[in-house]
């Protein structure tokens, strides 16, 4: 026996659809950071109300998103299956995930992802990981669709949020959350999260409802879910044929999980609603300078919603916040360097010169 961990389908094995026949397709991902933000919350004016906030970091997983708690299960099921290739279509984060995994399971790995619309860092995973990087001319609710109707008719298995296990891996993440809140009452009252496809927020909820039904947890969080204004599909009420914003994770105007999202907002007593570009940089920048974390700017889009929620007196007083940061800062360089407006100062190694640049 060893206590080193090995990864969340180990740790959770009892509530997923594993068995002792399933290979483990593990890169230890899960257990990822739970961080108090103080400083965050003195600085949108939530201390002032007694709300605390949550960071829960999922930057710090294998290929540095959220995506790995899916993709260990989904990988794990197909090579249970005998599947021999995985195929997804991704905004980047998805297909980093495959690729780590599939390499991992010594399978082929197809990705599909919209050309020049995803960060250099999550490509350079891809590639390096020896996916099969196909770019295409079209969004991500276009590649989406490609890769479902190959899937249906060769062999390989589809590892999109639309499959199921995806779904089961994910919603480790509310465990995770109420574990680490065991000792402050076991779960938050508001969970914040980035809205793209819409697994995410389904696999929290079904989570949380699960701990719930197995007495782990005695109440269910408000499920606050974000997506981007110019990709608000859910928000709006109808399909975008083409999503914008700069948030290129989130840049979906057809979320496949749609009616499970409006189901967990609907059951929980949340919301669905959105966050403007300049929202989405706002808080990107802040989480950073205030917390020194620096996640990707879709995950910026949980912390920006709860400034909107503020805003708008939806955050009750004396309450506990998730809000949960998907991706890794250091997928997306260009954007951290656009947005940090740092500049930086050059001088020569002369150390005087260097002391009047510092200017102290
Ligand atoms: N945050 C990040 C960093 C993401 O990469 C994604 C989705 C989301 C949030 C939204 O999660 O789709 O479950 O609602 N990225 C997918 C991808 C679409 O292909 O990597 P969701």
């Amino acid at each position: 026996m060893t206590n080193h961990y090995q990864g969340l389908i180990n740790k959770y094995k009892e509530y997923l659809p594993v068995t002792d026949k399933t290979p483990i397709i593990t890169l230890n991902e899960g257990n990822t950071p739970l961080i108090k933000a103080d400083n965050l919350a003195k600085k949108i004016g939530l201390s002032s109300i007694n709300a605390e906030i949550y960071l829960k970091f999922e930057g710090a997983n294998p290929t540095g998103s959220f995506k790995d708690r899916g993709m260990t299960m989904a990988v794990s099921k197909a090579a249970e299956a005998g599947a021999n290739a995985i195929i997804c279509a991704s905004t980047g984060n998805t297909s980093a995930a495959a690729a780590a995994y599939g390499a991992k399971a010594g399978m082929r790995t197809f990705v599909l992802i919209p050309d020049g619309y995803i960060a250099l860092g999550k490509l350079s995973q891809a590639m390096m990981y020896g996916a099969e990087v196909i770019a295409i001319k079209g969004n991500f609710d276009e590649a989406l669709e490609v890769v479902r109707s190959i899937s249906e008719k060769y062999p390989v298995t589809l590892v999109n949020s639309v499959n199921p296990y995806r779904i089961e891996g994910q919603k480790t993440g509310a465990f995770e959350i109420c574990d680490q809140l065991e000792s402050l009452g076991g779960v938050p009252d508001y969970h914040f999260i980035p809205v793209g496809n819409a697994g995410n927020i389904t696999a929290y909820w079904k989570g949380y409802k699960e701990y719930h039904a197995l007495g782990k947890i005695s109440k269910l969080p408000k499920m606050m879910g974000f997506e981007a204004t110019g990709s608000a599909a859910i928000v709006r009420g109808m399909r975008i044929l083409n999503p914008e914003t700069i948030a290129t994770a989130i840049r979906i105007g057809n979320p496949a999980s749609w009616k499970q999202a409006e189901a967990a907002r609907d059951e929980s007593k949340g919301t669905i609603d959105c966050v403007t570009d300049e929202e989405i940089i706002a808080a990107y920048k802040l989480i950073a300078a205030t917390e020194g974390i620096l996640a990707e700017p879709a995950s910026a889009a949980s912390v920006a919603g709860l400034i909107k929620a503020n805003q708008l007196n939806m955050v009750e007083a004396g309450t506990k916040i998730v809000c949960i940061l998907t991706g890794n800062g250091l997928k997306d360089p260009d954007s951290a360097i656009k947005y940090s407006g740092v500049e930086v100062k050059k001088t020569s190694s002369d150390i005087n010169d260097i002391l009047k640049v510092m200017n102290i």
